[in-house]
């Protein structure tokens, strides 16, 4: 199995310990499942590897996107992460479950003046600021209150991940952050220095997403800490945070390797030490940024099988009860998923087929080209694993279908952490 929460026991696929069968019984179809346990497991790769390797100073963000929901909030922060968000409603969902909001920083590429304002009268700690017209409204808007505003650059030291476009976005010719090559970072690196509500903490970057290889946050410490000690040539001003951002792979198959993060997290460590030593830096303290890493093998979902369509000297169909409207990663990028017949997990797996959704679009695919038993039926279980990132928080109600409930495990303990969407809750705003 692609994850050690996994395993199947007397033909039953099993999740953190728990029966997949009996959680769809209890709880409906289709649900996201989500395990505390691993959810903690995953922080503490970080917490642990961070302190150990780049001192008390370092911290980890989660990186909300990839899953957003008031639990996890308080999950992540019973473990010492801290987490950036990129909208009102993340930051209003961090808020609502009791955050220190101190220890959110606040991304996004486009940030209007309400989002600037709702963020400082939620007492967000900082922001990562990704261009000139942002920068301005915040020295303003903290001029208004008579406060320094802490912020951190986002740069793009023009680094190609080469993963797919859609989250390669260190290069320079991304709508994220400043250049490094064209002078862009530098220029307004002056420019915040001479602003007097702004409290500039050092420089971001992030790179991409679902990567693999464990150079690449070598490479980006190192024309960071380069940018940081030439900043420091030309004005005196030395940064004292480095944010290398997040983007560490997960398995989403069993061709996919699995990263050793406290060995990744070793060696950039090892390389911001020797590189600070010959730049003469201090060390800035280190904020990395992981979200799929935390939350994507920690999920499943559970569907059942609505039929199951054998197109003669074609293909075969075996569509379920959700689709894109709760995964749409297959369709925006055609990410690889692990799918298992849950309920029944120990049947050879010899029949060829596409697993698709129940909505109204010939794209509404979960994963072509996949084996399930040729017994496959209605009303049979499918799992499909390593769906905890990017699912539930890129949800939508197409064709008015209800967004699935979170369900939480945690050993044997199994709560709502998200309800599932009623048919009143579609039209709740309709007028
Ligand atoms: N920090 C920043 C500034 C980011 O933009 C991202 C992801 C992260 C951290 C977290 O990266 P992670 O550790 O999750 O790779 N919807 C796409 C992924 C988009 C990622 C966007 N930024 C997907 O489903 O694959």
């Amino acid at each position: 199995m692609i994850c050690s929460n996994l395993e199947i026991i007397n033909g039953v696929l099993h999740f953190g310990g728990r029966n997949t069968v009996e959680l769809a019984s209890k709880y409906g179809s289709p649900i996201y499942v989500m395990d505390e346990q691993t959810i903690r497991r995953n922080c503490r790769k970080y917490t642990v590897a961070m302190k150990k390797y780049f001192g008390d100073n370092a911290k980890a963000f989660y990186a909300s996107k990839a899953c957003c929901f008031k639990k996890i909030y308080s999950i992540i922060e019973s473990e010492g992460v801290c987490a950036d968000v990129v909208s009102p409603g993340e930051i209003y969902t961090a808020k609502s479950a009791g955050f220190n909001m101190n220890n959110v920083c606040f991304h996004s590429n486009s940030k209007n003046d309400f989002d600037i304002n709702f963020a400082m009268d939620n007492g967000v700690g900082c922001f990562a600021v990704d261009n000139i017209e942002e920068l301005e409204a915040i020295n303003a808007f903290a001029g208004e209150r008579g406060i320094k505003q802490k912020i951190l650059f986002r740069v793009t030291p023009g680094i190609d991940t080469h993963t797919y476009e859609a989250v390669n976005t260190g290069k320079v010719d991304s709508k994220f952050g400043f250049p490094i090559e064209t002078g862009a970072a530098m220029a307004i690196t002056k420019t915040a220095l001479a602003m007097d509500n702004i409290d500039l903490a050092g420089f971001h970057c992030h790179v991409g997403s679902q990567l693999f290889d464990s150079d690449v946050f070598v490479r980006s410490a190192e024309i960071m800490l380069q940018f940081i000690a030439d900043v420091k040539a030309e004005t005196g001003y030395e940064a004292r945070e480095l944010d290398l951002g997040g983007g560490y792979g997960v398995r989403y198959t069993e061709n996919d390797p699995e990263i050793d993060i406290e060995d990744n997290i070793r060696q950039v460590a090892e390389y911001v030490k020797k590189l600070c030593r010959e730049l003469n830096l201090n060390e800035p303290a280190i904020r990395m940024e992981p979200g799929r890493s935390i939350v994507a093998d920690a999920g499943i979902t559970l569907y059942k099988v609505g039929n199951v369509k054998r197109i003669d000297g074609y293909k075969n169909y075996v569509a379920i009860d959700g689709g894109m409207g709760d995964n749409p990663r297959y369709a925006l990028y055609e990410s690889e998923y692990t799918v298992v017949a849950a309920d029944k997990a120990d049947e050879p797996c010899d029949f060829l087929c596409d697993l698709v959704g129940r909505f109204c679009e010939s794209g509404d695919i979960i994963q072509p080209r996949i084996k399930l038993p040729e017994t496959v039926a209605r009303g049979d279980l499918v799992a499909v694993l390593t769906t905890g990132a990017y699912n539930y928080s890129m949800a939508s109600n197409y064709n008015r279908i209800p967004k699935l409930p979170v369900v939480m495990i945690n050993g044997d303990d199994d709560y709502i952490a998200v309800k599932g969407e009623t048919l009143e809750d579609l039209i709740r705003n309709d007028v």
